[in-house]
């Protein structure tokens, strides 16, 4: 299966992402997470990325396309696959078409989460993030059992630098004018689901699953 999860920064993409990955077995390919991850190493992918990505702006096109086509064309992403943070630009939307169908596949599903805008800031100030194996929590509305320490592998949790209310807002205004208008992109191929966000994340989750299996 063929999926994208679309949403607004902090709408929990990540969050389902990582467990529907894990339930169809299909690699999760996050853009987001490309860029961090080669910021941290400090390639030139990364030092590129960096003056964007810290400043809450989308990184070029260009750049952005050239990683997804990479990634698409290896083997584990043959029995599907799901997208998050990409595409983001009616650019990077028409150019997965041109990469899908060079590879003789498509997309089978364009999922979004909505999420009211005020719960969003709320959710990205308050999230914390394992550093060493990525797994996602959140001060408030999913806290690991001990303060600043990952459930999962006993990690130690971090803030994002491009989750502070500064550049959340700047996140939002780009979400808002340049990916927003995807919506009617999906929607005119009659691919576009549209899913609530707001409610809690297992109850998210079991709607996300029972949508991707035919069942709602
Ligand atoms: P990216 O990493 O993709 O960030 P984003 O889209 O801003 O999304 P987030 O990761 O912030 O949010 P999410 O929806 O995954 O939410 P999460 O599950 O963590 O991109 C970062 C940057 O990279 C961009 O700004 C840009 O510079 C660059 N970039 C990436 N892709 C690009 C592209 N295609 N083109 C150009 N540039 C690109 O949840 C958030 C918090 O809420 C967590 O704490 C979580 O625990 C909590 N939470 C989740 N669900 C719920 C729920 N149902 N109830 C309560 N709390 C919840
Ligand atoms: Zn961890």
């Amino acid at each position: 299966m063929n999926l994208i999860l679309m949403g607004p920064p902090g709408a929990g993409k990540g969050t389902q992402a990582e467990r529907i990955v894990a339930e169809f077995s299909i690699p999760h390919i996050s853009t987001g997470d490309a860029f961090r991850a080669a910021m941290k190493q400090g390639t030139p992918l990364g030092v590129k990325a960096k003056e964007y990505v810290d400043a809450g702006l989308l990184v070029p096109d260009e750049v952005t396309i050239g990683i997804v086509r990479e990634r698409l064309q290896q083997d584990d992403c043959k029995g599907g696959f799901m997208l998050d943070g990409f595409p983001r630009t009616i650019s990077q939307a028409e150019a997965l078409d041109e990469i899908l169908k060079s590879l003789d596949s498509g997309i089978d599903h364009v999922v979004n989460l909505k999420v009211d805008r005020g719960l969003l800031l709320a959710r990205l100030t308050g999230r914390r993030i394992c550093r060493s194996c990525g797994a996602t929590y959140h001060e408030l509305f999913n806290p690991p059992a001990k303060a600043g320490v990952c459930d999962k592998c006993g990690g130690e949790l971090y803030q994002r630098s491009d989750d502070t209310e500064e550049k959340v807002g700047t996140r939002l205004d780009e979400y808002l004018n340049k990916t927003a208008p995807l919506l009617a992109y999906y929607e005119a191929k009659g691919l576009l689901r549209e899913l609530n966000g707001e409610r809690d994340i297992d109850e998210v989750t079991a709607e996300l699953r029972s949508l991707l299996r035919g069942q709602d």
